[in-house]
């Protein structure tokens, strides 16, 4: 058992900012395990280069070791050390959006990093936060720091200091408490497959709108999107993600066939006597009888929503909600990646109607 230490630091100035985290970056350093806010979900950092501190982070998680984590990193600095020469449009890529949710899979120098980071493979996968807190702390540490999301392997995300704490307590050094993050939802992962072409390999916080804007003489390959399953580039997209503790159903289609559908299966829950859970939106709120019927504000809000959903989906764990309904949501914008995170989250049961 470690004892966690906890670093309040939403009302800090940046001067008290670095005192704050001083310490936190000195464990980075020297090999410890720090949870820190990013503009996506709290993060677990551990120095890149260290071996037995990411065999520390796979531990903590319960994650599987094949699959790779995203390296954080402050400066555009720091990225000769970490990767080989990479083609003109992942430049472009990071002058539109970094510091910001997206993480770009480069060709890895080899011997820059532990080779548990990148799960064996030659490529990287790297992301500059939009966060104050996270580029202090990653600035602070000056060493690369790997952070896949800091909750128990399978769990929703965390988007609370106290959702990090919930899962990781007494397994990791340090949690950072900027309060909730931004997006909720985890960064878009790009390759580049040739020179011209960029394939999002994970939907996130950069929308497929807003890379074709950016980059318009590139082509977007959103391949992966539909069939995740099927084509794993993403190593991380194959397993059960992102889920509550009870069985959760996503149903897409027409709202009103939508909503007798659900009800339909929470009576047949309640004759089993199961515990049930609805995620809804605003709009149709009132419809829905069951144990805990949980809103994820308006479906013409989906921001809103993404930013949302991770702490909803740990409401239902809370409610003790054995058998969860969601409903689905447009898949345009950032409803792509709430799309992709529910269907996770549902193991794949999604029925359209
Ligand atoms: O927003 C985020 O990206 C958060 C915050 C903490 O930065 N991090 C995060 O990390 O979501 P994680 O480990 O939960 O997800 C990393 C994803 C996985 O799906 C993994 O398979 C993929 O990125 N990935 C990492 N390196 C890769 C690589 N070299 N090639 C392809 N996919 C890679
Ligand atoms: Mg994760």
């Amino acid at each position: 058992m470690t004892i966690t230490k906890i670093w309040e630091v939403k009302q800090a100035g940046e001067k008290q900012l670095r005192m704050e985290l001083s310490e936190a970056a000195l464990a980075l350093r020297e090999g410890g395990l720090i949870a820190f806010p990013t503009e996506t979900v709290y993060g677990l950092g551990a120095d890149a280069r260290s071996t037995a501190a990411v065999e520390r982070i796979f531990t903590a998680k319960g994650r599987p070791s094949d699959n790779p984590l995203i390296v954080h990193i402050a400066s555009r600095r720091q990225l000769d050390e970490l990767v080989r020469p990479y083609p003109k449009l992942a430049e472009e890529l990071m002058d539109h959006f970094w510091p910001g949710p997206l993480t770009i899979v480069l060709p890895v120098r080899p011997e820059a990093l532990s080779p548990l980071v990148t799960a064996g493979l030659s490529t990287v996968g790297i992301r500059m936060p939009d966060h104050r807190t996270a580029l202090a702390l990653l600035a602070q540490a000056e060493c690369p720091v790997a952070a896949p999301s800091a909750n128990r392997s399978g769990r929703p995300s965390p988007t609370l200091a106290q959702h990090v704490l919930e899962d990781l307590e007494g397994l990791i050094d340090g949690v950072v408490d900027d309060g909730p993050t931004g997006v909720g939802l985890e960064s878009t992962v790009v390759e580049l497959v040739d020179d011209q072409t960029v394939r999002i390999l994970r939907p996130g916080g950069i929308t497929l709108e807003a890379l074709q804007q950016a980059v318009p003489a590139a082509q977007i390959d959103n391949a992966g999107l539909g069939e995740p399953e099927l084509a794993p580039r993403s190593p991380g997209m194959k397993y059960t993600h992102y889920a509550p503790k009870g069985e959760l159903e996503l149903i897409c289609g027409d709202p009103e066939a939508v909503a007798a559908y659900i009800q339909k299966g929470v009576a047949a829950a309640w004759q089993r006597g199961e515990r049930t859970g609805v995620l809804a939106f605003e709009e149709r709120m009132e419809r829905y009888k069951a144990d805990s019927v949980l809103s994820l504000g308006s479906e013409d809000e989906l921001e809103a929503a993404a930013h949302r959903l991770y702490a909803a989906l740990r409401d239902f764990d809370g409610a003790g909600a054995q058998r969860i309904w969601a409903e689905g949501c447009q898949e345009h914008g950032i409803g792509a990646a709430l799309m992709n995170r529910l269907a996770k989250a549902a193991g794949n049961r999604i029925i359209r109607l």
